[in-house]
């Protein structure tokens, strides 16, 4: 999986939920969006990346005696990003499950997704994820919205792309 322009790509979308809801907290919501993946690396484990995430930035913010009341609003923001087991409460962790999703509607992920499956002849996962990323827009009905369009184009891209005979 290919994840380098990822938080780059989130940081942006971070920017253009702070710019739309200034009553966010600045600092909690960019440093979540640095760390919010953190919990992939160094290799991928069997343990969901939003628990690893979790641990692995208290250790940090810790290390780096980071204010610990703001440490747990960040670590909420990491642990709830996937909306799965734990859904976000706070703005901030909602803002940061919400740009996690949007950005893979404006970064190539869903294609390259594609294309990895269908050099195994597997199943595209990139609908699944798709339908996954859509709903988790759904804390702000409005900016969702705005991205229907990006939101069908892409599975509309995928499915002519799945329809040729490449191998
Ligand atoms: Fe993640
Ligand atoms: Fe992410």
């Amino acid at each position: 999986m290919i994840r380098l322009p990822h938080v780059p790509e989130a940081e942006k979308w971070a920017k253009f939920m702070l710019r739309k809801y200034p009553q966010a907290n600045e600092e909690i919501v960019l440093l979540s969006v640095w760390l919010h993946d953190i919990g992939h690396y160094p290799l991928p484990t069997e343990i969901d990346h939003a628990i690893r995430g979790e641990e692995r930035a208290r250790e940090f913010l810790e290390q780096e005696k980071y204010d610990s009341k703001k440490m747990e609003e960040v670590l909420h923001c990491i642990r709830a990003h996937r909306c799965r087991d734990v859904m976000p409460k706070t703005l901030e962790a909602k803002i940061i499950a919400f740009v996690d999703s949007a950005s893979h509607m404006t970064d190539p992920m869903y294609f390259y997704m594609s294309k990895q499956d269908k050099k195994n002849n597997e199943n595209f996962k990139a609908y699944a994820k798709m339908e996954r990323d859509i709903r988790d827009l759904s804390a702000f009905p409005e900016v969702q919205n705005e991205l229907i369009g990006l939101y069908d184009a892409w599975k509309n891209l995928i499915k002519e792309y799945e329809k040729i005979d490449l191998r």
